[in-house]
């Protein structure tokens, strides 16, 4: 694989007015969305799910790219057309989540490093054979008292150099990930080192293991207030922040950041991304990577009745997708 079409891919990704759409939650994961919203977690229903989505009409208009999970990457729509295949039909790029999930970082209480390095080049080698072009792996970062040290830090940027690099050497675009939770009572300044400290360490890690950023995409978190933070900044100061942090630590040559949306709501996801994107022109483009502002609408709506409401639960994902992307261009019209 050449860096030429890894940076074609990443490109793609990010092209104007268009996202990815991140329904990549782990079996626990979808079982807690499930059960908030009474649907049992069986394999059928997680099937089911994924396929209201991902069939969505006219969903590559605003999304370039899907983040899948292993088990919805070996699954097929009704008809029996393999997930990734009914992707690449329709223009959409198939990604695939390849951490194992975070574990306490031993010695370093309250801390989480990323596993799932073990084994890799095998299971990208049959990512990549089953259709995905691009992998994206989480690092998660807790805000607290004393908290994130610098241990933590280190240990989740080598983990994502490592696998970042495994990713380009089969042929996948890596999506690397590092979020610093909103979690906390801590202020936006406090955010806004914490994340440049990571996004600092992260692009030092990435140069050691030989990463071509040309051919990686960076998946953000803001920089907000703590959800517990009693005075929660506004929209323009969340992307005021959130691009200055990113200017001060990402190289330009980046073909583009997504975001995570990270437990904002929906109207607010949207907002920020607007609002960072009619303060450009910015280095890279900045589009979404959503799960759950994507999502939970649709969830909610199909969950009350999955037959009648399956054509308006796909609507509400594609309208989700409309605005999200005309965020993405700076062009939102706005709530409602
Ligand atoms: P949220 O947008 O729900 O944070 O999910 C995005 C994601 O992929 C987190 O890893």
């Amino acid at each position: 694989m050449s860096i030429e079409q890894l940076a074609e891919t990443a490109l793609a990704m990010v092209a104007p007015g268009k996202g990815v759409i991140a329904i990549d939650e782990s079996t626990a994961t979808i079982g807690k969305r499930f059960a908030a919203v009474g649907i049992e977690n069986s394999e059928e229903n997680r099937r089911a799910y994924r396929e209201l989505l991902l069939t969505a009409p006219k969903l590559s208009a605003h999304i370039s790219g899907a983040i899948l999970y292993d088990e919805t990457l070996r699954q097929s729509t009704k008809d029996g057309v393999p997930f990734a295949k009914y992707l690449a039909d329709n223009g959409i790029l198939p990604g695939i989540k390849v951490d194992r999930g975070t574990v306490p970082l031993a010695g370093f209480p309250g801390e989480l490093v990323t596993e799932g390095l073990d084994g890799l080049r095998g299971r990208l080698e049959e990512y990549y054979r089953l259709g995905a072009r691009f992998a994206k792996w989480r690092a998660v970062i807790n805000i607290g008292e004393d908290i994130p040290t610098g241990t933590c830090i280190e240990a989740n940027s080598h983990a994502l150099a490592r696998y970042a690099a495994l990713c380009q050497e089969q042929g996948l675009v890596p999506m690397v990930e590092p979020e610093v939770l909103m979690d906390g009572e801590h202020d936006i300044e406090t955010c806004y080192e914490v994340t440049e400290a990571v996004l600092r360490s992260l692009f030092g890690a990435l140069y050691e293991q030989n990463v071509l950023l040309e051919g990686t995409i960076l998946k953000a978190s803001m920089v907000v207030s703590g959800k517990g933070c009693e005075e929660q900044a506004d929209v323009q100061e969340v992307a005021e922040s959130t691009l200055m942090c990113l200017k001060s630590t990402v190289p330009a040559i980046l073909p583009g950041i997504v975001f995570l949306s990270g437990g904002q709501d929906d109207e607010h996801a949207t907002a920020h991304l607007d609002a960072m994107n009619r303060l450009g022109p910015n280095p890279w483009p900045l589009s979404f990577s959503y799960g759950r502002a994507m999502q939970q609408a649709a969830l909610a709506l199909w969950a009350k009745d999955t037959t009648a409401n399956f054509a308006k639960a796909q609507q509400t994902v594609l309208a989700r997708a409309r605005d999200n992307g005309q965020a993405a261009l700076g062009q939102w019209k706005g709530p409602g």
